[in-house]
């Protein structure tokens, strides 16, 4: 794909998840002040999903890969890790320091595309990659994509990656394209935490199949130990999401 097109696809998605962001997770979660009181008294909570493949945190460098408000960051720094979030939206940015400062943790919060993250100057530097749940669809070049998680992982490091099954964004999510093998670019809302809400901005986005997604860790250079797929939360009879942990 031509470089400007990447950048257009990548300035659309970045436009969209700084419209009225902050706002939105005030709406949806309370107060920063008030979602980190919550997330002190049960960090677990938050990290239900992760917790089963990350084991003891304590002491390990997390890097939260497009980590969004926070939420799960500032869960894993109240249990003892060293958190960086990589994420391009500065309305993130601002929710998820006020919640790490309302909770009592400091985390780093770099402000960038993910493909740029080499430039940040931290190879090899993380224990654990954390990716959770809306990841690879904001990418056109997965071969890249993981290579730059790669080059973030220690040697042996893990990445763990809890993500939307691609049978259920493929051919069962509404704006999804209803064909297991479609590869054009979707144009659908950004997520919205208030469903009924109206439209926070639109997002061009590119589902990827199983095949596509493991094809490109194992190309990295990880060797994946585990994958396990999670019924639907609303149609159990169909995959809904899946986690993966793969080693550096
Ligand atoms: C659906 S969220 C991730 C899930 C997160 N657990 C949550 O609940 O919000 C997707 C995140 O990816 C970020 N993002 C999308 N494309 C990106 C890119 N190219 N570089 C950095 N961040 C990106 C968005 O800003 C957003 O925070």
């Amino acid at each position: 794909m031509a470089i400007d097109a990447s950048d257009h696809i990548t300035e659309t998605n970045r436009n969209a998840w700084n419209a009225q962001r902050f706002d939105a997770w005030v709406a949806a979660f309370g107060s920063p002040e008030a979602e980190a009181a919550k997330i002190v008294a049960e960090p677990e909570r938050v990290l239900r999903r992760l917790s089963p493949y990350l084991g003891d945190v304590a002491g390990k460098r997390i890097c939260n890969v497009q980590g969004s408000h926070g939420r799960v960051a500032v869960a894993l720094a109240r249990l003892g890790a060293e958190l960086l979030v990589i994420d391009f939206s500065e309305e993130n940015r601002r929710f998820a320091l006020a919640l790490a400062k309302a909770a009592g943790v400091t985390i780093d919060y770099a402000l960038c595309d993910i493909m740029e993250a080499d430039n940040l100057g931290r190879a090899h530097t993380f224990d654990v990659l954390v990716l959770e749940l809306g990841i690879l669809h904001y990418h056109q070049d997965l071969d890249r994509f993981f290579a730059t998680m790669r080059k973030l992982a220690t040697d042996r490091g893990m990445l763990l990656l809890n993500e939307f099954h691609p049978v259920q964004r493929k051919l069962f999510w509404a704006d999804g394209p209803h064909d297991y093998f479609q590869t054009d670019l979707i144009e659908a809302d950004v997520p919205n935490p208030d469903i009924a809400g109206a439209s926070l901005g639109r997002c061009l986005y590119r589902f990827w199949t199983m095949g596509d997604v493991l094809t490109a860790i194992i190309k990295a250079g990880f060797t994946i130990t585990r994958l396990e797929e999670h019924p639907d939360w609303t149609d159990s009879t169909i995959p809904g999401s899946f986690t993966l942990v793969a080693h550096a």
